[in-house]
Order: structure tokens, then C-alpha cells, then sequence
């Protein structure tokens, strides 16, 4: 029907994943097989629970910078479970950020519904919309932005001190944290005084001090060598397990995303697969 079009999008695919590889084919190649394994546990995966916890429907959002319009998404429709860990991938500028940015209530959608758990986000106020975020909602940045006059411990219990938890829960809080993400022995530093792994792990530790139900994660492991952004994403499928967190990271990285119970690719605005 339209094998024309599907021959053109394959084309354009090609070329996005050889630049992507800075033109190397054989790169090009390693990168396909991976795809075509996390692609084969997708259709392999079930979601262990029925629920919906992030329904995204039919969202489309475009920046408005004076005259000219940036189609950022383009109807995208996304259900993520509680207890899934899913993956966010795709070329550069093709709307991941933008994605997660909306799923966690921190634009608006220009079309369309971003529900979370039950609750339409365009509809909160201002007010009630980040109350439902400090509760709701763990977000993890690709640039740490750690405090840098701040100790670790300290750092950890920021959203803590927003949501207004009292000192020794905090502290009681921090300190189980700094535990789960090995850095029991560094709660007294300073983030310079940390390694880049490390200052990760902080950042997570700081995302988990509200109990969120969500764990949102815009590439992590940016600035990680493999070791040490494989050891990452083992943390997050920890943290799964163990508080029965729905986390959705954002990467370019299609090995890391084989390790996610389903990959979400998306290219200029859409969602390809
Ligand atoms: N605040 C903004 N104002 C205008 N345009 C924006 C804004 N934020 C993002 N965009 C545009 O929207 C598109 C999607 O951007 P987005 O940051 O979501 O991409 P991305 O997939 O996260 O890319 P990267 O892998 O480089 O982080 C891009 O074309 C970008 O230039
Ligand atoms: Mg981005």
C-alpha cells in the first residue's frame, strides 16, 4: 500500500543510525544486531501488572520561538505499568527529553493527555501540580546538579526538606539511601570530592527520598564510562524490584536499553516501535 513511504523511512533510518556512528558501517552494524535483540525482548515482554501508571494519549508539543514552530512530538501515545522499566531511545532531537519532560509534569503538552496515576496533569494547578511531583515523582538529570556547598547527605534529602519531612526521618531516610547506591562511606563529602559514578548515584539516592512511585531518568549515564553506566541501569532495575518503582530512562544507548524490560524508539517526534 504505502511500500513506497516504508522504503523511504528505512532509508532515512539508515542514514540517522550510520551518523549516529559517525559513519562507521561496521559500528553501524553491531548497533542494528543490538537493536534486533532489545527489539526481540520487546515482543517477548508482558508487563507484570495491568495497571497503567503513565498513560500518555495522542500528545503533541511544539516550541513557539517567535515565528517559527518546533514539532518536538507528534501525537505520541505512550502506557507505561507499574513495575516497568522502559527505556527511551532514539537520535538526537527526536523529542526524548521533551517526552519525559511532559510525563513528569514539568511542561505542558500542546495536544493531547498525560494522565499519571489517574490524575490529568494539564488539569493541577501550579501549586498541586508540584506537590504531586515532590511526591509522586523522582527525577535523575543527566548533569547530577548536586548542590556543590552541600555534603552528600544533605544533597540526598533536598526534596525531603521541600516536602518539609521532619530532620531525624530525613536523616534515618539519607542514610538507607546512601546504602542502596554504595556511598555509605561518603555521606560527609563534598559533590567535588565525588567521582562522576558516584555524583550518579547521589543523584539517584536524592531522586529516591520522597519514596517515588516513578523514577524518571534523562540520560544518566551521559557522562559514564560502560562500567560504570552498565552499573547504573543494574541499580535501576534494583530499585524496581525492590520498592516496586516504575523508572522510564531516557538513552542513546541501545546496549544499556537491551537491559530495560522493553526499548521505546523514537524518531523525529514520533514513536517509531
Ligand atoms: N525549549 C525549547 N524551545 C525550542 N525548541 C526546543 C526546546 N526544547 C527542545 N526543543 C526542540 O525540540 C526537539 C526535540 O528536543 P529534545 O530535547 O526533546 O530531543 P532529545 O531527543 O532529548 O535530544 P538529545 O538526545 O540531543 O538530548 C529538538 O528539535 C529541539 O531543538
Ligand atoms: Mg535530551
Amino acid at each position: 500500500m504505502d511500500g513506497g513511504e516504508n522504503t523511504d523511512n528505512k532509508q532515512v533510518y539508515a542514514v540517522q543510525l550510520l551518523q549516529a556512528c559517525g559513519g562507521d558501517p561496521r559500528q553501524a552494524l553491531e548497533q542494528l544486531k543490538i537493536a534486533a535483540r532489545t527489539l526481540r525482548t520487546a515482543k517477548m515482554y508482558k508487563p507484570k501488572s495491568e495497571e497503567v501508571v503513565v498513560a500518555v494519549d495522542n500528545v503533541s508539543k511544539t516550541y513557539k520561538m517567535g515565528k517559527a514552530h518546533v514539532e518536538a512530538l507528534k501525537d505520541v501515545s505512550i502506557r507505561v505499568h507499574k513495575g516497568e522499566f522502559v527505556a527511551i531511545t532514539g537520535t538526537s532531537g527526536s523529542g526524548k527529553s521533551t517526552l519525559l519532560q511532559l510525563m513528569g509534569g514539568l511542561d505542558k503538552p500542546s495536544k493531547g493527555v498525560i494522565t499519571v496515576h489517574d490524575q490529568n496533569l494539564s488539569k493541577l494547578r501550579d501549586g498541586k501540580l508540584s506537590r504531586f511531583r515532590n511526591r509522586t515523582i523522582g527525577f535523575v538529570f543527566q548533569f547530577f546538579y548536586l548542590q556543590p556547598f552541600l555534603r552528600l547527605q544533605t544533597n540526598i534529602e533536598v526534596p525531603a526538606m521541600f516536602a518539609r519531612t521532619k530532620r531525624s526521618v530525613r536523616k534515618a531516610k539519607s542514610t538507607e539511601l546512601a546504602g542502596t547506591v554504595g556511598l555509605s562511606d561518603r555521606l560527609k563529602h563534598y559533590p567535588r570530592e565525588l567521582s562522576g559514578g558516584q555524583m550518579q548515584r547521589a543523584a539517584i539516592a536524592r531522586a529516591l527520598q520522597n519514596d517515588p512511585d516513578i523514577l524518571l531518568a534523562d540520560e544518566p549515564t551521559g557522562n559514564l564510562d560502560h562500567a560504570n553506566a552498565v552499573a547504573i541501569f543494574e541499580l535501576f532495575k534494583q530499585i524496581r524490584d525492590e520498592r516496586g518503582a516504575t523508572v522510564v530512562v531516557v538513552t542513546h544507548d541501545l546496549a544499556l536499553a537491551g537491559m530495560a524490560d522493553r526499548a521505546v524508539h523514537m524518531s523525529d517526534g514520533r514513536v517509531v516501535s
